[in-house]
């Protein structure tokens, strides 16, 4: 049997950093627990466009088609601001997307006991938290028709179009309600149906969806400026929230400070099955590239390596190794190692990226 593949995409800015604590992770599991996978590694975002002039090449798009699983670090940099729009870092994520069809992006915000006292909100409100943004990814805002900044009479015009199709809706819609049944079996669906013609239509595909589907789903809907508030309000309320592509950006980076660090939150994004069953799939921390402590070995691998669980989760169907290496940060995290981004002011010496890697690592052996 051959071995399953892995294109790994570090990126800019800590992308390389976090990615190297992953890559220790993913040779344990090949070393101690018989998954091995065949890893490729490739340019994206400002290194590809260091070396091919574009920030994803048309070679690393094909070879991100035909893996089993791509795992991204992140995009981005102050050195590429000026570019043109087409080639900015970030264009070569949103390639990925769009060309994977990664529609359902998962968003875990789970709350670790150890870092409750972190959050800006009160310990009660966010301790034991656990809640699923399901942010749509490939359409909306993001992608509508027309787009672009024109010339009307003796001005410019910005323009972006919201826009979506019935069949966009409700994949993401049914994405979402049958995570719900593997949790707390509750959807909340948010979006403007009360300004916005395409907020109307959401709702209405996602009540369809339940009606005729998920009966035993418990589905609400809700304003997504309410929804924000509600988040910071009281999170627990909720267990999964739909939500459209770019009111999904906002609220997943809400729901994510909920939870005390960005360092901390991982993602997936999938798309339709393969022929081998196994869905389309990237896998990427939530948290950017951080170029203001790039390359100084402080940055938090939890995030990406959290990723990497959610891809033997999801990809691999290895839910079991996927509690475990989420056990071992757990308890990394309980023994009180911390690096910089969880620290309050008044700690000691923070643990480096390697550190936080080694600590990981030291727990994994443990769990065996
Ligand atoms: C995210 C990021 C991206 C987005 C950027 C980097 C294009 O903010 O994944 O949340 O806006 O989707
Ligand atoms: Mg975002």
């Amino acid at each position: 049997m051959t071995n399953p593949t892995l294109l790994i995409l570090p990126g800019d800015g800590i992308g390389p950093e976090v990615m190297a604590e992953v890559r220790r992770i993913i040779d344990w599991f090949g070393a101690k627990r018989g998954l091995a996978f065949d890893v490729t590694e490739d340019l994206v975002g400002g290194a590809a466009y260091d070396v091919h002039g574009v920030p994803l090449s048309d070679e690393t798009m094909a070879k991100a088609q035909e893996v089993d699983a791509v795992l991204l670090g992140a995009v981005g940099g102050p050195q590429y601001d000026t570019l043109d729009f087409s080639l900015k870092p970030e264009r070569g994520l949103l390639r990925l997307r769009k060309e994977m069809d990664l529609f359902a992006n998962l968003r875990p915000a789970q709350c670790f006991d150890a870092l409750a006292d972190f959050s800006s909100l009160k310990p009660e409100v966010v301790a034991g938290l656990d809640i699923m943004i399901v942010r749509e990814l490939t359409s909306g805002v993001y992608f509508g028709e027309p787009r672009g900044i024109f010339e009307e009479g003796n001005e410019r015009v910005g323009i972006n179009t919201q826009r979506y199709t019935e069949s966009e809706i409700d994949r993401v819609a049914r994405a979402a309600f049958e995570l719900a049944k593997k949790r707390a079996g509750k959807v909340c669906s948010m979006e403007k149906a009360n300004v916005m013609e395409s907020g109307i239509l959401w709702r209405e595909v996602v009540q369809k969806v339940h009606d005729e589907s998920y009966p035993e789903v418990e589905l609400s809907h809700m304003y997504a400026d309410a929804g924000g508030m509600q988040l910071c309000r009281w999170p627990k309320q909720f267990d999964v929230i739909v939500t459209d592509n770019l009111f999904g950006d906002l609220l997943s980076d809400v729901a994510a400070m909920l939870t005390g660090s960005l360092g901390m939150l991982p993602s997936a994004s999938l798309g339709a099955p393969m022929a081998n069953g196994r869905p389309k799939a990237l896998y990427e921390p939530v948290h950017g590239s951080a170029p203001d402590i790039a390359g100084q070995g402080k940055a938090n691998p939890c995030a990406c390596i959290l990723s990497f669980a959610m891809a033997l989760r999801y990809s691999f169907d290895q839910g079991d190794e996927a509690t475990r290496l989420e056990k071992a940060v757990e308890t990394v995290l309980a023994d009180g190692v911390r690096t910089a981004d969880l620290m309050q002011a008044e700690g000691g010496a923070p643990a480096s990226t390697r550190q936080m890697g080694d600590a990981v690592l030291a727990a994994l052996d443990a769990s065996l």
